[in-house]
């Protein structure tokens, strides 16, 4: 192991050079005119897997393609098998104008690297090939079998994905899935992930008159989608925070007291957490803390609200429709499928009939949540302290990571989340950055974890 930690520091600022040219790679999936440079940057990791030596390929999906990479079998069987996954689509970059460095031109300042994917996730997976190459390279022999599936398609939903599991699924048959995909709480703070939040989507129209109206002339007789919509919104949530929709709270799983009182432990400060996310006051459902809040309490969110004039000056229409972007993040045991039929009736319940609404439901994916004592999570928790120097904690995550339900679900088998992103890396914002002592230490807890986990 030694040979391995020893190449790993010495090769340190070629490595970061190669984040770099991973980081150029606009590669936003949600964008139909990246399409031609999802495939780069999925070429570019298969030959930088080949080039490790790792056996790797790209795999065609009627979405953006799969980075399929494995360790050379050499005929020995029987070993043990982890899949480690990672995506290599980005968020879009808008508002451009918000970024101090254009977002695919990679920029180092002090420990931090600045682009878009920098942390989520071109960094974190480039860690786990890192750790790999050291292995390879120095001639150490590594103790499992491994297969790389890093998608393009994580940002948008992994549609793609199932099906290339359920294809593959003798081939990708395995002990435990391996994703560094979330976050830890400071640099001091190495953390297992065990529960992530599910989501479900879905976007509302309200439609009014048949075309945009003289406000003057028909105002006052009509009503109007965007006064309607903001009125149907208001009505979801309670003055606690709480979302105001009739079942919406019932197949939430209490937290434990264990639970809360391993969260009061984290570095956590209400006042700091405030002041980095730049608001006067913290907002939350009352009676928890926002570290419950934001990954153990289910939530409801507008991400885009529109309706009638948004250029300069004024315009005076009453608009002919009004259109929100929703999303829930639930919790164990919450089903998409559930929330969204609960959604559903109580909005047609309460949909003044001065409009006529539409609803159209999007993507989902179920809440995760793993036991943080089994043999995999101890193993993985000491490779989180064998890299970082420090004791690790094992905490919730509030982000949701699709996935990992199916490798439960296809594959069988649950998901060790040991997340390198720091909480001000603005994952989905501008100005993303992957911090280089994450980078580094990442490397080392991946070079770790293979030896961990395969000790009887
Ligand atoms: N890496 C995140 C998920 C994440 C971030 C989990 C931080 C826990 C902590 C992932 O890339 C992501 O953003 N997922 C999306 C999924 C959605 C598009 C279905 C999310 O959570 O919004
Ligand atoms: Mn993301």
């Amino acid at each position: 192991m030694q040979a391995v930690i020893d190449f790993l520091k010495q090769n340190e600022s070629r490595f970061v050079n190669e984040l770099c040219e991973y980081v150029r790679f606009p590669s936003v999936s949600a964008q139909p005119q990246h399409r031609a440079d999802m495939k780069a940057c999925g070429d570019w990791v298969v030959e930088h897997c080949q080039q490790i030596g790792l056996e790797a390929q790209l795999c065609p999906t009627s979405g953006h393609p799969i980075v399929l990479a494995k360790t050379p079998r050499h005929g020995k069987n029987g070993r043990p098998h982890f899949l480690v996954y990672g995506h290599y689509d980005v968020q879009p970059p808008e508002p451009f104008e918000l970024w101090k460095t254009p977002p695919f031109e990679p920029r180092i300042e002090g420990r931090s690297l600045f682009g878009r994917g920098a942390c989520d996730n071109k960094g974190q997976n480039l860690a786990h090939l890192k750790a790999i190459e050291a292995y390879f390279k120095t001639g150490t022999e590594l103790p499992c079998d491994l297969t790389f599936v890093i998608e393009g398609e994580e940002e948008v939903g992994s549609a793609s994905l199932a099906t290339f599991l359920k294809e593959r699924q003798s081939e990708l048959k395995c002990d435990a899935v391996v994703i560094s995909d979330t976050g830890m709480p400071a640099k001091n703070c190495p953390a297992l992930t065990y529960a992530l939040r599910g989501i479900a989507a879905f976007e509302i129209v309200l439609h009014g008159p048949a075309r945009d109206l003289h406000s003057g002339i028909f105002g006052g007789t009509v009503d109007n989608p965007a006064m309607a919509l903001s009125q149907l919104l208001a009505q979801l949530r309670d003055p606690d925070g709480r979302v105001a929709i009739p079942g919406f709270y019932d197949d939430v799983k209490p937290l434990s007291d264990y639970e809360r009182q391993q969260f009061a432990r984290l570095p956590f400060t209400d006042e700091q957490y405030r002041q980095m996310l730049g608001v006067p006051k913290l907002f939350g459902e009352k009676g928890y803390t926002p570290f419950e809040q934001r990954s153990a309490r289910p939530t409801l969110e507008i991400n885009g609200l529109t309706s009638g004039y948004q250029g300069e000056g004024s315009k005076t229409i009453v608009p002919a429709w009004a259109r929100v972007k929703i999303t829930t993040r639930l919790v164990p045991d919450q089903s998409p499928g559930k929330i969204i039929q609960l959604v559903t009736e109580h909005l047609k319940k309460i949909c003044p009939p001065t409009v006529r609404m539409e609803i159209q439901s999007g993507h989902g994916a179920e809440p995760y949540l793993v036991s943080p004592t089994g043999t995999h999570a101890k193993a993985a928790l000491r490779a989180l302290k064998a890299a970082f120097g420090s004791e690790p904690i094992v905490m919730r995550e509030g982000g949701s990571i699709p996935i990992v339900n199916d490798f439960k679900r296809i594959l069988g088998v649950d998901t060790l989340l040991l997340g390198l992103a720091l909480p001000d890396d603005n994952a989905h914002s501008p100005n993303e950055k992957f911090d280089l002592d994450c980078f580094a230490k990442g490397q080392l807890m991946a070079a770790h974890l293979w030896q961990e986990l395969t000790k009887s």
